[in-house]
Parts: C-alpha cells; structure tokens; sequence
C-alpha cells in the first residue's frame, strides 16, 4: 500500500453532507463513553434542556398574544382598571417566565454537557497523537511540517463546533419549527403551520445553495490567504538571500501582489454575503406577509382574533432569528465535518511496523546481530538493500563504509525497526526481530542518528530523556563519558542551557556528542553509531572519536563512518556500494586487497594531507 500523504485527504471533500452526518455516529462513543455513566446522564440530561427549552420559546408568544387580548377586552368592555391589570400583569408575568426559562434551560446545559464535551475532545486529540506515535517513519516522512498536528487541532476543534451547532443550534432551530408548527395547527389552522415550515424550507434550500455558490470565493480568499502568508515566511526565511542580491524591493512586490489577489477575492466574498442576506430577508418577510394576510382574512372572517396576529408575528419572527446565521453555521458545519472525517481517517491509518501476534520481550541481550539475505527498498519501485549478509559477534564492533547513498544508514534503520524488509532476516541473538515486540527491541539497542535533533529544552533535559529517572550524578556521568560535561559546566547555565529549536543553538559536535550522552545513559546492549556526514575539525574529530570508542566498550557496535581513520580497530569492516556489500574484512586485509576499500583510503588520506 503506498503511504498516502496527510495533507491529501481529499476523499473527505468529496463526501456528501448526509454521508458526512452519517460518518457523525463514530463520535458516539465519546459523548456517550461507556466506562462513565455519570456522562451519559450528563448527556441525556442536556438534550432533554434543550428539548424543553424550545416548548417554552414557542409557548411564549401565546402568553404576549393574550395580553394584548386583555388590554383589548379591557378597553371594549370598561372593565375596573385593578381588574384589568392584574390579568394582563399576569399574562406577560407568563410571557417572561417562559423567555426565561426557555434561556435558562438552554444555557443551563452548558453546565451539564461542558464536562461531556471536553472529555470527548481531550480523548479523541490524545487518541489521535498517540496512533501518530505507532504509525511508521515512512508515514512520518511523508507528511508536510505541522500538517498532522493541524488536523488535529482542527479536529478537535470541530468536534467543539459541531457541538455548539449542531446540537445546541440548529438541530433545537428545527425542533422549534415543528413544535411551532402543531402549535400553529392546534391553536388555528394548518394552514399556517404549512406556509412556516414551507417558508422555513425554502429558506433553507435558498441559503444551502448560495452559500455553496458563495463558498468558491472563500475558497479563492482563503488560497490567496495562505499564499501571502507563505510568501511573507518564505522571503522572511531568506532573509540573507534576499540581502545577497539586493532584492528586497522585488520581495515586497511580489507580496504586495499575492495582498492584491487577497483583498479582491475577499471584496467578492463580502459582496456575495450582502446578496444572501438581502435574499434570505426577502424570503423571511415574505412568510411574515403571507401569514399576516391569511390570519386577517380570518379576522374579517370572524373565526380569528386581532391578537392572534400578535402571536403569529412573535412565533414567526423568533424562529427566524436564530436562522439568521444558517449560512455560516451550514459552512462551519461541512467544514468541521471534513475536519473531523480527516481525524478519524488519520485514526483508521494502520501502522505499517506492526507486534506480531506471538510476539514476546527480547529479554536481555547478549548482542550478536545476523543480516542474512536482506532485501529492502523503501518504495516498491526502488530496491535499496541487495541480499545484505553480515554477522557481528556480542561486543564486536563492525563498520560500515561505502559511498553516498550505498545504504549505510538504511542498515540502522531496519535493525531498529522502523521498516519492515521484503526479503531475508534480521536476527539479535539469533531471534529474529520480528517476533519480539519493538518495544523491548528499541530498549534493547542505542541510536545515535546521522542528523541529531534535539527537544527545545535544556541539556539536562535532552541527556535525561534517556531515563527521566535518572540521577544528576547519572546524567554527568554519561556527559563525562560523552566528553561534553566540560563544555556544558563552562556554560553559564550549565545543564539548564537551553539548545534551541531542533538544538540549533549547539554546534553539530556538540549536539552529536549530547546524543551520545544520552545514549551512554541509555545503556543499550547494541549501539548504533551513524556518523554525521559533515566534516568536523579535527579537535572535535578526536573528542568524539574518543566519546564513540567509550561508548562501543562492552557492547555490540555498528557504526556507520564517513571517516576511515576513525574505524581501523574495527573488527569488522563492510564495504557498501550501491546497496550491496562488495568487500568486507579487517582494514589491514581491505589494504592488500587493494578494492575499493584500498581506494577510498587511499583518498581520504591525500584529502588529509593536503
Ligand atoms: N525515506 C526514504 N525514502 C525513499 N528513499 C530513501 C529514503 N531514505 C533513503 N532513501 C534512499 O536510499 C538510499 C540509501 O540511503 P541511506 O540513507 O542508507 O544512504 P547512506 O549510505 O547512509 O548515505 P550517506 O553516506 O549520505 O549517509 C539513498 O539512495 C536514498 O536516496
Ligand atoms: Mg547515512
């Protein structure tokens, strides 16, 4: 299966809105969690205030449209003033009673389902990040900086909105209407019950549609958005590039015109939202008009009173407000749902390194490491590793050399199993990795990576994240071993220096030699040492020769060296090109050999000398 690229989930977008509200029920689980009764409840609860909430809004205008009867009768009849007060006191008593309640109960679940709504959010977001940790390298290496932390951000975030909208707003909108709607038919005729919800619908029908229209202008806004602001970073990045070649007035430009393409598309989005809301009033009133001509025919009839109109007027008029924002939340609403549907897609990712089902702890480890026959490519049309057979012994140390992009750092990974192989075996002391769980495999073996990157904390940090347990006295102790405790006491702030992003603010040998620490703290059977590529002068060359020889004491070591003078000792050396092994032996035998091994030698030593 090809690793599909994070930011192209576009299937989400192509799903239909009731499709999308379908996919809606896998957030189940998480507003009704099974292990918390109490939540359930709390949910239930929340409905049923909602629920009630809308009875009191529609009843409400009956209690205004009875006062006003009463002034009326009052008038007509002459009846004692005290009279007339007390009853039409009472009505719009009732009249406020039912606004408030109506706001109290649908404010009131706030207090019941907030608990409910952030539990399903926090479980879902650490879910999420947690199945980020299982899913493979290649997964990782594919996906855009940032891209996968955003869709859980959005996803959660949508799940809030969905919530809010959906639950809270315009599904209790819809609930008012047809409650409306009997009410309507009960207290006079169908007829009126038929012109709000056929007024209702067509307005519905009118905003999906226009927003839809309107939606391919915040599109074009939102793409020049992004564009601007990727031209402002980019040029911002390049700063000394943009100095080189004086180019700052061309820099400008070239944002200011991605600003222009901006401010027109986001002119034709306001004005489309002006269309829309001059249709959607035209429609409102429309239905208002109609049924005010229908309830006065009725009272020219006789079979309907003044104050009835009264009712009818409120009923209608609070049933449109909270439609006023339909256009947004329709938007929002899609929106969040592709948002969600990426999250769970992410969830529905399967990783690719898996724990077989028999697989058991590797136990402790002597450190013999057999490659036999390993094929491995890391896309289906490349090969990389061609048949790849080597044993190193317990405590060996074997090198691995060989031009750029023989394979050298693929060795590492697939022993660390971030990839599985497509031919041979890899075996630790005589097991092969993939019946033991990854987890007591990776304990078991120390990496220090061609490219260190460290968390954005302080060294201390860094070297501890070995053993978050572990002691001071531990952690200098695996730095002295490193030969970078001196260094780090000599700073200012000593082990609570701060390395900067990515540890950007450590030069390449000291980072190499704090991922070397953390290592030795580490105490693997099996160490992994891949060299950094970058040429070191020669005084780092010899601190970090002599940290990697104290670190490979007593221990299984491969190392990947760019440098041969580094691996002379070698018990062992393997001599890559091209994805396979072409040479191997002792340095003194590669010598008399006289291979590629004799040559590469050959060369680095005029390099040094020269
Ligand atoms: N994630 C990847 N996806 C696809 N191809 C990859 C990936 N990583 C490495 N390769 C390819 O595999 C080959 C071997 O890469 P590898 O990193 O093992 O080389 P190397 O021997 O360590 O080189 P160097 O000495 O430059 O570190 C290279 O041709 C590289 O382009
Ligand atoms: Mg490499």
């Amino acid at each position: 299966m090809p690793p599909r690229h994070p930011d192209q989930f576009d299937a989400a977008e192509e799903r239909t809105l009731f499709e999308q509200l379908v996919a809606l029920r896998k957030l189940l689980p998480y507003v009704w969690p099974a292990d918390k009764p109490s939540y359930k409840v709390r949910a239930a609860v929340a409905i049923a205030l909602v629920v009630s909430s809308q009875f009191f809004i529609v009843a409400a205008p009956f209690f205004i449209g009875e006062a006003q009867g009463s002034v009326q009768d009052a008038v007509s009849d002459g009846s004692a003033f005290g009279d007339a007060v007390a009853i039409i006191g009472f009505f719009l008593l009732a009249y406020g009673a039912m606004r408030l309640l109506s706001t109290a109960f649908s404010e009131a679940r706030e207090y019941v389902f907030a608990p409910v709504a952030q539990l399903a959010q926090r479980r879902i977001a650490t879910q999420t990040f947690a199945h980020l940790h299982q899913l493979g390298l290649r997964y990782h290496l594919a996906k855009r900086t940032g891209g996968l932390s955003r869709i859980i951000e959005r996803g959660v975030r949508s799940i809030d909105f969905l919530f809010r909208f959906l639950l809270f707003n315009i599904g209790p909108t819809f609930l008012q209407l047809i409650i409306a709607g009997a009410a309507l038919t009960v207290a006079y005729d169908a007829w009126f019950a038929l012109i709000a919800v056929g007024i209702v619908v067509t307005y519905v029908a009118f905003t999906v549609v226009t927003t839809e229209w309107r939606l391919k202008f915040r599109r074009e806004m939102n793409k020049r958005d992004t564009e601007s602001w990727a031209r402002a970073v980019d040029s911002l990045l390049n700063y000394e590039t943009v100095k080189y070649f004086d180019a700052e007035e061309r820099e400008v430009a070239r944002y200011d015109a991605a600003m222009e393409a901006y401010a027109k598309a986001a002119v034709r989005s306001r004005t489309s939202l002006a269309t829309v809301n001059i249709g959607q009033n035209f429609l409102m009133n429309t239905g208002i008009i109609a049924m005010m001509i229908l309830a006065a025919e009725r009272v020219l009839g006789g079979s309907m009173d003044t104050k009835d109109m009264f009712t009818i007027t409120l009923l209608m008029s609070q049933l449109y407000r909270p439609l006023n924002i339909l256009g947004f939340a329709y938007r929002e609403i899609k929106q969040s749902l592709t948002d969600l549907e990426r999250m769970f897609t992410l969830l529905d990712e399967e990783p690719e390194v898996r724990d077989a089902a028999h697989a058991g702890d590797i136990g402790s480890v002597q450190g013999r490491i057999e490659f036999e026959d390993v094929d491995f490519a890391y896309d289906d049309d490349r090969q990389i590793l061609h048949g790849v057979s080597f044993t190193a012994e317990d405590g060996q140390t074997v090198a691995v050399v060989g031009p750029t992009g023989a394979g050298k750092s693929t060795l590492s990974r697939i022993l660390y199993r971030f990839y599985d192989i497509a031919g041979g075996s890899v075996r630790i002391d005589g097991r092969d990795i993939r019946d033991v769980t990854q987890s007591s495999l990776r304990a078991a073996i120390g990496m220090v990576p061609q490219d260190t990157v460290l968390f954005n904390d302080t060294i201390g940090y860094n070297i501890a994240y070995a053993r978050p347990d572990a002691s001071q006295a531990e952690i200098e102790q695996a730095a002295r071993d490193a030969q970078i405790h001196d260094f780090i006491a000599g700073l200012p702030k000593g082990y609570d220096t701060m390395v900067g992003e990515r540890g950007l603010k450590l030069s390449g040998g000291e980072k190499q030699r704090v991922a070397i620490a953390r290592t030795l703290l580490k105490d693997p059977a099996i160490l992994i040492l891949d060299e950094a590529t970058s040429a070191l002068d020669s005084a780092t060359e010899v601190e970090i020769q002599g940290a990697l020889s104290s670190a490979a004491k007593g221990r299984t070591t491969l190392v990947v060296a760019h440098r041969l003078s580094t691996i002379q000792d070698a018990d062992l050396i393997l001599v890559m090109e091209e994805g396979r092994i072409v040479e191997r032996g002792t340095h003194e035998a590669l010598l008399e050999r006289g291979g590629l091994y004799a040559e590469l030698w050959n060369r680095q030593g005029e390099l040094e000398a020269a």
